[in-house]
């Protein structure tokens, strides 16, 4: 039997949201991405490739370093 490994979403600093596990992103309609196994979501609003991060968020300088707490 396999075990199941939560996905994650993991947040880089001055950047993109990194997904990675078995998820299933979609649209405001339900409908689904194509994605790999692993993903990165843009966090600034600049890409052009949205909702994906495409690297403009260095172009733009773009800086967010939050950290959890606890
Ligand atoms: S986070 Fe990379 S383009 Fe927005």
């Amino acid at each position: 039997m396999s075990e199941s490994k939560k996905a994650t979403m993991q947040i880089r600093d001055n950047g993109s949201i990194l997904v990675k596990g078995d998820v299933e992103l979609l649209d405001a309609e339900g409908n689904v991405y194509e994605t790999k196994p692993a993903f990165s979501l843009c966090r600034c609003g600049h890409s052009n490739n949205k909702p994906f991060c495409d690297g403009t968020h260095k172009k733009t300088g773009f800086e967010s370093q939050p950290r959890a707490e606890g």
